[in-house]
């Protein structure tokens, strides 16, 4: 339903309002995010009328190239991934765009990038480069004054991954915190970005139905996955030194856990409710490393099928070494020991090359009590399930049981289903437009904090320590499947069994 049907349905809230004039200087101008999200979520922005007239983009990378030639690139880029580009439309972001060529660690590049933004008062320096340079880039700007907010603000965007463990995490946002005031940190997670991922807190918050029974006496227990049908691609040297427990798990999966378990915000403003997100990933239970082998299996993508397509096994991609014992597949149980969830499992999965693109989170109720079906075997009375689809198909289900239409009580399960495209049309969407739109407007809502991402890693640090002490714990799963058996059993063995996505 969309257009003027649409109109008749939002409940109004303040119109968004233009960002402020500002520059946007992107390192790392020439890659592979700047090209796929950064500049399309702009174009989008801009097409949604967010962007301020007086905005520019300045694009920073190692690359000889005129300004011109910067324009072209990008015109091209937005050609093939921007979202509906309508041709034309890309002038108004090529007036603004100009590009400066130089070395991270030369000091030349700042000097260049001062006289750029001389009559510039507000600045956001997003650092879409490899991580091994956030620090080398703040500092340098730090040292030439480009971070002083005397003239207006100046803000700093921090792609993941954020450290590579807790004392890597920690390094960093002491060096961040020697340069910058903890406000002008912005540490992205594309996660929160996504519009399911937001109306988490919009389903449970802003309706009176649910709240009362989020909680461990009427739910069993929740599941979250994030399933993806890609292998690692072209990322081979970053991934197998990363794996599925760093790259997906201690970020994502467990922003999405805090959504879902969050007590509710004293209000919306970014401190309350990152104070919330972080109580959250404060209160699951400290794992003790002979836990581990029980409560978390890994395993990796051997070579298989996807649809009709053969693919290779992880070890045999580009830029993986051979006999590699990197996890592209992560089952994880955790518990949130406080009040409201005390006894109630989360269970987490995420991996590439599994059977289908799938994300959601999956709230299962406790079941109905069986006095008045005593003739039903108990396994075949499903319970309610609540399914929240992160991707694709992004929606909400609702599971029940429903009478069968005939003489006898028979009960059939049934579900109703909410999808966003129906009831709000698809924009063109990369993600990345809340998140840009967000640092213009200076609310960190959806960023993390530095307490929130070390703590993410405190959490998963006694697994990352006993799999580094045994690696050869690695199950092996055929691409296209749902991950090794090993994972079926870790569910299993507390009688529940994985919710199959799509259903
Ligand atoms: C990134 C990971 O953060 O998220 C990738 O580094 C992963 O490995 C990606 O593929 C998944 O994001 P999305 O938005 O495609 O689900």
């Amino acid at each position: 339903m969309t257009g003027p049907d649409l109109a008749s349905r939002l409940t109004p809230v303040q119109p968004p309002q233009v960002a402020d004039p500002s520059t946007m200087v992107i390192f790392g101008a020439t890659g592979d995010l700047a090209k796929r999200k950064l500049l399309p979520a702009l174009y989008n922005l801009n097409g949604e009328k967010l962007l301020p007239d007086q905005f520019a983009v300045v694009g920073v990378g190692r690359q000889a190239m005129s300004a011109d030639e910067y324009r072209d690139k990008v015109s091209g880029d937005l050609g093939e991934f921007g979202t509906q580009v309508v041709p034309g439309a890309c002038e108004w972001l090529e007036r603004r765009l100009s590009y400066v060529q130089g070395q991270i660690d030369e000091d030349a590049l700042y000097e260049q990038l001062a006289t750029t933004l001389a009559a510039t008062a507000n600045v956001m320096f997003y650092l879409a480069t490899p991580p091994s340079l956030f620090g080398p880039i703040v500092r340098k700007l730090g040292a030439h004054g480009l971070l002083d907010e005397s003239r207006g603000w100046r803000r700093v965007v921090v792609e993941k991954p954020f450290g590579h463990d807790l004392a890597s995490a920690r390094a960093l946002n002491r060096l961040l915190a020697e340069e910058l005031d903890e406000r002008q940190i912005f540490r992205i997670d594309h996660y929160l970005g996504k519009e399911t991922v937001q109306n988490v807190m919009a389903f449970r918050f802003g309706n009176g139905i649910f709240e009362p029974i989020w909680n461990r006496r009427y739910v069993d227990h929740v599941q979250i996955t994030v399933a993806e049908t890609v292998g690692v691609e072209l990322r081979g040297s970053y991934y197998d030194k990363t794996g599925a427990l760093r790259d997906m798990i201690q970020n994502h999966l467990f922003q999405l856990l805090a959504l879902t378990a969050l007590e509710p915000p004293i209000s919306f403003e970014a401190e309350a409710v990152r104070d919330e997100r972080l109580k959250v990933l404060n209160a699951i239970q400290a794992i003790q490393p002979g836990d581990v082998d029980r409560i978390a299996v890994r395993g990796q993508y051997a070579a298989g099928r996807l649809g009709d397509r053969p693919v290779p096994a992880y070890r045999d991609e580009p830029e993986v070494a051979t006999g590699s014992e990197t996890e592209t597949f992560v089952a994880l149980e955790v518990h949130v020991d406080n009040w409201r969830w005390a006894g109630v499992p989360f269970y987490l999965r995420t991996g590439k090359r599994l059977a289908s693109r799938a994300s959601e989170i999956v709230v299962r109720f406790k079941s109905a009590p069986f006095s008045l079906f005593r003739e039903t075997p108990v396994e075949v009375l499903d319970p309610n399930e609540l399914v929240i689809r992160v991707q694709p198909n992004e929606g909400i289900a609702m599971r029940f049981q429903a009478k069968v239409p005939g003489p006898d009580v028979q009960l059939g399960t049934v579900r109703m289903d909410f999808s966003y495209a129906d009831y709000f049309g698809l924009k063109p969407n990369t993600g990345y437009e809340t998140l840009l739109y967000d640092v213009m407007t200076g609310d960190a809502t959806l960023f993390h904090r530095a307490d929130i991402v070390e703590t993410g890693w405190r959490v998963v640090m006694p697994i990352l320590e006993h799999w580094a002490a045994t690696p050869d714990g690695v199950h092996d799963y055929p691409a296209g499947s749902w991950g090794p058996a090993a994972a079926d059993a870790l569910i299993r063995r507390d009688g529940r069994r994985w919710h199959a996505p799509g259903s």
